[in-house]
């Protein structure tokens, strides 16, 4: 088939390493078949999902059937993290077909936080995997949830889940990583002041940013209130700025979006009762591509933050050798195309984005994964379905992947 795409950029499908698919158990907000219908029509072929789900992805069994569920829902390629709870020792050790072991160092939606500074040391020693890190710090996240007892409104979301929180969490991350040589990935860092510490540490550490900490600040909450609530907290105006330069000079090496739909009526509740999170794979390459219209970075910046640097942390393969030939994972991006995001138009399930009413230039149009179209200016084929992706560990990650 020739397609024809005069004026158009084509760029690798963009590899999301953070998401919340929701599936299992929480179909009412998300499930692999909206989720990946939304990754397509974003320019996302492949995603990898955390294991807050219900029940949690905690086991190689559970994993295996999320691996199955996802064969016959998803419509763009997939792979999925195993959780650390307080009892998997053994399946962390032996675990298989996964990116990597995820940590929650504090506390979020599904209730997966490992607070036992002396298991969280034994996972360091005695796993083989690549960890990935929700770094928050739940003492110092307690303690000025005591200290602000009584007159919670959202706005006080970034002061419990403060800067302090995160850097004191993403120390002792890296701290052990160094003990233990072990790699360890930073999950979507939200202060300028946590880019400082691991710089120090690069050798052993990669570190990932979200478009919402990228794109959203604490000035946010008096137009969005709750629906700015996620974790970690937005920050300050200054802390956009320095993640961003944290990007551009390689400091942090990708962005995925930790796409966390809740539905509408969930996060219309009262603060703090209303979940944590915002929905992000319909939107992340076109907040990004706006960069580059806008001149702040260039487009082999975005396809080295959304495609090639995912890969290399992650270890991902070429995937889905299913038939002879090549796999061709691709978007075609129409950098002439302005648009205001809009949450009804939006294919997660939730319908509404914090970056509603925003109008940015430059837009995925068509989306292939493994060389077959599954998106085209708003229609999807869903007659195959997307693949597993594939993990060599043995290749040693982004840095090995860099020289
Ligand atoms: O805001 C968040 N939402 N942060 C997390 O760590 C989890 C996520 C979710 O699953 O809702
Ligand atoms: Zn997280
Ligand atoms: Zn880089
Ligand atoms: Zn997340």
């Amino acid at each position: 088939e020739t397609v024809y795409a005069y004026g158009m950029t084509l760029i690798p499908g963009v590899i999301d390493a953070h998401v919340h698919m929701r599936d299992p158990g929480l179909t009412a907000k998300e499930d692999l078949r909206s989720g990946s219908r939304a990754c397509a029509k974003g320019g996302i072929t492949t995603f990898l999902e955390m294991p807050n789900t219900n029940p949690a992805t905690i086991s190689q069994k559970l994993l295996e059937e999320k691996l199955t569920l996802a064969a016959n829902k998803s419509i763009v390629n997939y792979g999925f993290f195993v959780g650390a709870t307080l009892q998997n020792m053994e399946e962390l050790k032996k675990a298989t077909r996964t990116p990597g072991i995820k940590i929650y160092m504090g506390s979020s939606t599904g209730d997966m936080a490992l607070t036992d500074p002396g298991l969280l040391e034994a996972i360091f020693a005695e796993t083989k995997l690549p960890i990935a890190v929700h770094a928050e710090d739940e003492t110092i996240i307690e303690k000025m949830k005591q200290e602000l007892a009584g007159t919670r409104n959202v706005v006080d979301h970034s002061k419990i889940r403060s800067v302090e929180a995160e850097v004191a969490s993403i120390k002792r991350a890296c701290a052990l990583a160094r003990e233990y040589k072990h790699r360890l990935h930073i999950c979507h860092v939200s202060a300028g002041a946590s880019v400082d510490i691991f710089e120090d540490h690069a050798d052993v550490i990669t570190a990932e940013v979200t478009p919402h900490h990228l794109f959203l600040n604490v000035d946010d909450y008096l137009n969005l209130g709750t629906l700015a609530q996620m974790n970690p907290s937005l920050k300050t105006q200054e802390d956009n700025e320095a993640l961003f330069q944290a990007l551009l000079d390689d400091k942090i090496q990708i962005v995925a979006t930790d796409h966390a739909p809740h539905t509408w009526e969930e996060k219309c509740g009262r603060y703090p009762e209303t979940p944590s999170g915002v929905p992000g794979v319909d939107t992340a390459l076109p907040l990004m591509l706006d960069m580059v219209a806008k001149d702040k970075c260039t487009m082999e910046d975005v396809v080295h933050w959304m495609c090639e640097g995912p890969a290399l942390v992650w270890d991902i393969l070429e995937k889905g050798r299913i038939e002879v030939g090549y796999d061709a994972d691709l978007v075609l991006i129409d950098m002439n195309k302005t648009q205001v995001i809009h949450g009804p138009s939006m294919e997660t399930k939730c319908r509404w984005t914090p970056f509603e009413g925003r109008e940015v230039t430059g837009w995925p149009v068509r989306t292939w994964v493994c060389g077959k179209e599954v998106y085209r200016d708003g229609k999807f084929d869903e007659s195959r379905m997307g693949v597993e992706a594939m993990f060599d560990h043995s290749r040693g990650g982004y840095w090995a992947g860099i020289e």
